[in-house]
């Protein structure tokens, strides 16, 4: 789609599928007997978010909120701005955040803060990947799918200025033009 641009994969179909199976059980496991609110964090985590809520076998309701913080660059921009909030308030519930990807931890710090301000009776955070060497900030991720190296990566829901997120695998971006 963009010249030089090379993506070579990181994470096949099969191997993502079968850790967000695992990560399923861990929450239902978590929530079995509760009514959580399941956070959908746009866009980047629609794939996951949909894959993983069907591997939670327990009660639960879905919400949606959007972030920006990346504008259409490939490095964060440090600012982080809710661009659509939850429908419903979240007071004195279970709640699950749904990340795609934590880098700097800006984005998941930023949701944490902001969600707890509204008094849910718990807080859980899941990302299905984390990339512990771009860390900036301190963020409790107590559920994570895969640690990977430092490099951009897109498909599953993750993009490049809007595309590639309908790949089915995740791939690593090796030269951008
Ligand atoms: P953070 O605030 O730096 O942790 O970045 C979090 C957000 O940036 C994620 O929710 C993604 O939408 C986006 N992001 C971070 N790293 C990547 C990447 O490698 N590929 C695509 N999007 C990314
Ligand atoms: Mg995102």
């Amino acid at each position: 789609m963009f010249e030089n641009f090379n993506i070579s994969p990181l994470l096949k179909e099969e191997e993502i599928k079968s850790r967000v199976a695992e990560l399923g059980a861990e929450l239902t496991e978590k929530f079995k007997d509760k009514k959580a609110i399941a956070i959908c964090v746009l866009k980047g985590s629609i794939m996951f978010y949909s894959d993983l809520i069907r591997e939670i076998k327990t009660d639960l309701v879905c919400e949606f909120l959007a972030v920006s913080s990346y504008g259409n660059s490939t490095k964060s921009t440090g600012e982080v701005k809710l661009t659509l909030d939850l429908n419903n308030p979240i007071e004195g519930r279970d709640v699950i955040i749904i990340e795609d990807i934590v880098d700097t931890g800006l984005t998941l710090n930023y949701l944490v803060n902001n969600l707890k301000s509204r008094n849910p009776k718990s807080l859980t955070t899941c990302s299905l990947l984390f990339k512990p060497d771009a860390l900036k900030v301190e963020c409790s991720i107590d559920h994570v799918g895969f640690k990977i190296p430092n490099d951009f990566v897109v498909g599953y829901g993750l993009d490049y200025q809007g595309h590639y997120r309908n790949l089915p695998y995740i791939g690593q971006v090796k030269s951008l033009n």
